[in-house]
């Protein structure tokens, strides 16, 4: 699944300085994610009936204490007995009942073999109703099916027990049938409706996300990866829409049944495959297609949407992918079809349902003249993550969620081969290492973090499931596979993982499995060395967590590791069966020079090739390719320091941006001073590239927060004026004063952080130039002369730096615009404004559903804080309308926990932090919800910006000071 984790990935990074802090918000919003999910799925599943013709029902307490419990008490199928296949029909109500609910009904038939003794049936059903004849057993070939004495649903486990008169015979082959109705909800999970206006028409779609755990919610079945099996789908549907579902439709039929005019569809029977990869839509979507030999790839949306041909570029570079997947898994795309749909309404980014991918319309759909490169370069990233799925995931399925890492860090990590195929002038692979690995190193430096892999044991309920789908499991997992296939070398990862795929098809593994076909790959191939076996390596990146700072000290060649951890003063609870050393993969040059990969076993070594003398120099992680940070001895820093500072080109571009990162982040953690971080920002006035200056950037974003309110700003600001106005000439004269589009990506990225930049710290011409093509705009509002990739920043500063009619031009653009990224930007821009009352009317729209959408609600108060003049106000506002709030938009909004920690980002004094904790003493009564853990981690955050003041300011301001005169 790509989940809200991409979302907020590349949104808002063109607005470092003023707008959201992309990076803080994706931690943020992945984190409260899960706890909402896990919060939701706690709560009890109503509407179980025991409406049965077969027998008495008796409804069994579920919480029974763990000594006696039952098998139906435990999360986990017992496995005595194994589905084959299923036929499933499903009819989903468009209109809702006289009761005002929207129902669907169904029949299924599974078809399952008993390979252990057992006389009852435990299947998944969630929040169905049994109806007609309600649940029926018979035996196939000679075989007579016991009959079924009683049955009951357990709403805790999400089960339907059937208790049967004798044992079922070990060897035999069953056929249960069901016959079921259950609500079709607009809860995004399972089988659900979803709603949407297309000409001022209401229109219903309904579409299904079945992972984790939701299949259980449209049919009875045996939910979990493991019980893979053929399913045969039917979908009865009224005979203005379409349906559409995994396999390819074999037989479309109008019929009338109860009096009604429906549609039957009946798809092919699909591959054998697990249920949460199981998809039924029906809708009056309309598709573009195309064939790629007798491949047939189609884009379904909104009728106007594909009408407008916003479908065009997917439909484009879906191909290529699929095309490049072939090759790279050493397998043939398994399916006779690829359906890719945007759906309006969608919780996760996306899921890769097999044969039919759902989408966020953000996530598919691209207007070339109104959607910025983000979004396209974001749609390319999902398109290529979801395909990857195809292979690893669907064909070959880990066989229980605990190695759920396996699966998402996997596609996490080949998307960027496949986008960079699909567009390879983007170089999209550098990419990884600012958007997953320096993101989770912020998360897995923390001693509260958790290793990659986890026993199966520990993962048993639904929230359990639900946990693992974090930026640890996505993030990490790629950094971490990416390293692997970097020390094995491309080719061989790709034999050993083609031959893990052609093994297991359509079977199940577990993680190890991938292991042992690496290593076959390796000792099949002669030249490739490795210290140990790729077990014993990879066990140590997977069962700990965390990662080592690698120490070089260049005058004597020693060599040591070290957990690295953000705060040096937090304490590690959690113990590690290899004391939190690693194996390290170092690649590493001398003055340039690219060495033999050097391997750390060892807390410390020595290797008497890092001994250096004189100008030359040593950098570690080339490419960072390795999941470490890299330390050195002070003499070594001040040559790469010089090094950047002369000649920075001879560094490649992520090494530039990761000297920063890894300087910055040694500060925080107190191993190096801070002159020392920002020391590395001295040479940015000649960096061209986006990903050094983003890297600087997200990491003085910090030094921004803290120093706004205080006397340092003014310096501090000067300073990066220094910095950034070299390259705010150099892209004016590229562009020829802003009118050309420039081409290349690395200039595009780029050109938008100048702008943003310079407007904020002060470069005239800047402010100039947003202020006028706004206006241009303004004068002639049907036509937006700003170039879609710059109108995030341009509307953001020049509403910063006008006034009302500035701001009530953006307000009515905002409610014109049918068009769903721009009413986005538009609604962030407002957020821009510097004067107070707008902030507050502002504020004030955001409770009312009317103006602002109850999703957007609190992730606009988030931005309104972000903003130094909104900040007091939101506080203020959150105080006073805290009970509200909560009422209205804490329960099950994902952004919810993110209004706290962007309230509370840039406090740094006690008097704050003692405003914060009165705050959470008079509010403790309403609650905090999901949160709870932000509110807690803020004052924890809020006590270390103290210390970073104390510690700080004075060396800081005294070395801006001295960089100034
Ligand atoms: C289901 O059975 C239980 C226990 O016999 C009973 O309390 C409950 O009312 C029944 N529910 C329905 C919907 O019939
Ligand atoms: C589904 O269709 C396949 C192929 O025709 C068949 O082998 C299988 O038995 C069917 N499943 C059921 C439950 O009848
Ligand atoms: C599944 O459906 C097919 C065709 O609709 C039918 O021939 C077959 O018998 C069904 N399978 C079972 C086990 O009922
Ligand atoms: C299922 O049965 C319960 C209890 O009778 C009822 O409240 C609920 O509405 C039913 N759900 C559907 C979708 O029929
Ligand atoms: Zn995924």
């Amino acid at each position: 699944m790509g989940k809200v984790y991409y979302i907020s990935k590349n949104v808002g990074l063109g607005l470092l300085v003023l707008g959201v802090t992309a990076l803080a918000t994706i931690i943020a919003l992945s984190a409260v994610y899960h706890k909402e999910k896990a919060k939701n799925l706690g709560s009890p599943a109503g509407g179980s009936s025991n409406d049965t013709s077969t027998s008495t029902s008796t409804a069994v307490p579920s919480t029974t204490t763990s000594a006696s419990k039952e098998l139906w008490d435990h999360f986990r199928l017992p496995g005595s007995i194994v589905p084959v296949t299923y036929n499933v029909t499903l009819w989903p109500r468009l209109t809702p009942d006289a009761d005002g609910l929207y129902i669907f009904t169904g029949h299924s038939v599974v078809v399952f073999h008993c390979v252990k003794e057992t006389d009852l049936v435990i299947i998944h059903s969630n929040k169905l109703n049994l109806t007609g004849p309600g649940a029926a057993l018979r035996g196939l070939g000679h075989v007579t099916a016991p009959a079924i004495q009683k049955h009951w649903f357990v709403e805790n486990t999400e089960y339907l027990v059937l208790q049967l008169s004798r044992g079922l015979a070990v060897g035999a082959t069953y056929a249960l049938h069901t016959e079921f109705q259950g609500e079709l909800a607009d809860d995004l999970q399972g089988f659900y409706r979803s709603e949407y206006e297309e000409d001022g028409v209401k229109k219903i779609v309904a579409a299904s996300q079945m992972q984790a755990t939701f299949a259980r919610k449209a049919f009875p079945c045996f939910d979990e990866p493991a019980m893979k099996a053929v399913f045969n789908i039917t979908i009865i549907h009224d005979p203005s829409t379409v349906a559409l579902s995994n396999g390819k439709d074999i037989d479309v039929a109008d019929t009338v049944i109860d009096g009604i005019p429906v549609k039957v569809t009946k798809f092919e029977p699909t591959q054998k495959m697990s249920t949460y990869l199981l998809a039924f839509i029906v809708s009056d979507f309309v598709s573009i297609e195309s064939r790629q030999n007798h491949l047939l790839i189609r884009i379904w949306g909104r009728k106007k949407a594909i009408n407008n041909g916003q479908g065009e570029y997917a439909l484009n570079v879906t191909g290529p992918i699929l095309q490049f997947y072939e090759r790279y898994y050493n397998a043939s795309y398994p399916l006779s079809k690829s359906d890719q749909v945007a759906l309006p309404d969608f919780n996760a980014g996306a899921m890769e349902n097999w044969g039919l991918v759902t989408y966020r319309e953000t996530a598919l759909l691209y207007d070339p003249l109104v959607s910025s490169i983000w979004i396209k370069k974001r749609i390319t990233s999902i398109i290529a993550h979801e395909l990857a799925h195809m292979w690893f995931g669907n064909l070959v399925t880990l066989r229980w969620w605990n190695d759920l890492w396996l699966n998402e860090g996997f596609a996490s990590y080949v998307e960027y081969l496949g986008t960079d195929y699909a567009e390879p002038t983007w170089n999209i692979r550098d990419y990884i290492v600012q958007y997953d690995l320096h993101k989770v190193f912020l998360v897995d430096a923390l001693a509260s973090s958790h290793p990659l892999s986890c026993p199966e044991e520990e993962v048993s309920d639904p929230a359990q499931i639900n946990e693992m789908f974090d930026s640890i499991s996505y993030s990490k997992g790629a950094a971490v596979l990416r390293m692997l296939s970097e020390f094995l070398t491309e080719p061989v990862f790709a034999r050993g993982l083609s031959s893990y795929l052609n093994t297991y098809a359509f079977g199940n593994t577990i993680y190890t499995d991938l292991w042992d076909h690496l290593q076959q790959a390796v000792d099949n191939t002669p030249g490739i060395h490795i210290p140990c076996s790729v077990h014993d390596i990879m066990n140590r990146w997977t069962l700990q967590m965390g990662f080592p700072v690698v120490t070089i000290d260049t005058r004597t060649g020693r060599i040591t590791q070290k957990h690295f951890l953000l705060d040096p003063d937090s304490v590690v609870e959690r113990v590690s069966q290899f004391n939190y050393t690693w194996f390290v993969p170092i690649k590493w040059m001398k003055a340039g020079v690219e060495q033999q990969q050097y391997w750390l076993l060892q807390e410390t070594d020595v290797n008497s090739q890092m001994r250096v003398s004189g100008q030359d120099w040593v950098l570690a992680n080339t490419n960072v390719s390795g999941y470490f940070r890299v330390n050195y001895d002070l003499e070594n820093w001040e040559r790469l320091l010089s090094l950047l500072n002369t000649n920075h080109q001879a560094l490649s571009v992520i090494n530039r941006a990761q000297i920063i990162d890894d300087a910055f982040n040694l500060v925080r953690a107190k191993i190096v001073n801070t002159t020392l971080a920002l020391r590395t920002t001295k040479y940015l006035h000649k960096e061209r590239d986006y990903i050094p200056w983003e890297s600087a950037l997200r990491n003085l974003r910090y030094y921004i927060f803290m120093f706004e309110r205080t006397e340092v700003f003014g310096d501090l600001q000067a300073y990066l004026k220094q910095r950034i106005q070299p390259l705010y000439e150099h892209y004016r004269t590229l562009t020829a004063n802003w009118t050309k589009v420039l081409t290349l990506h690395t200039d595009v990225y780029n050109h938008i952080t100048v702008i943003d930049v310079a407007c904020v710290v002060g470069v005239r011409d800047c402010k100039e130039f947003v202020k006028t093509v706004y206006r241009e705009w303004m004068d002639n509002p049907v036509k937006n002369p700003i170039q879609p990739d710059l109108r995030s920043t341009i509307y953001c500063n020049a509403i910063a730096l006008g006034g009302m009619e500035e701001w009530d031009f953006a307000w009515r653009m905002f409610q014109n615009t049918t068009v769903a990224s721009e009413a986005s930007l538009l609604r962030g821009a407002m957020t821009c404004t510097k004067l107070p009352w707008l902030l507050n009317k502002y504020l004030g729209y955001t409770l009312d559903p009317n103006k602002i959408r109850k999703q957007d609600a609190t992730a606009t108060i988030q931005r309104i804080a972000s903003n130094i003049v909104g900040l007091p106000l939101v506080w203020n506002f959150v105080r006073d309308k805290w009970s509200f709030i909560y009422e209205q938009y804490g329960k099950g909004s994902f952004s919810f926990s993110g209004l706290i920690s962007g309230v509370t980002r840039r406090f740094s004094t006690e008097f704050e932090l003692q405003e914060l904790k009165r705050f959470k003493e008079d509010h403790s009564e309403v609650g905090f919800g999901s949160a709870t853990v932000a509110l807690e981690q803020a004052i924890e955050k809020i006590t270390a910006n103290i210390k970073w003041m104390a510690d700080n300011k004075d060396q800081v301001w005294k070395w801006l000071k001295e960089e100034l005169s």
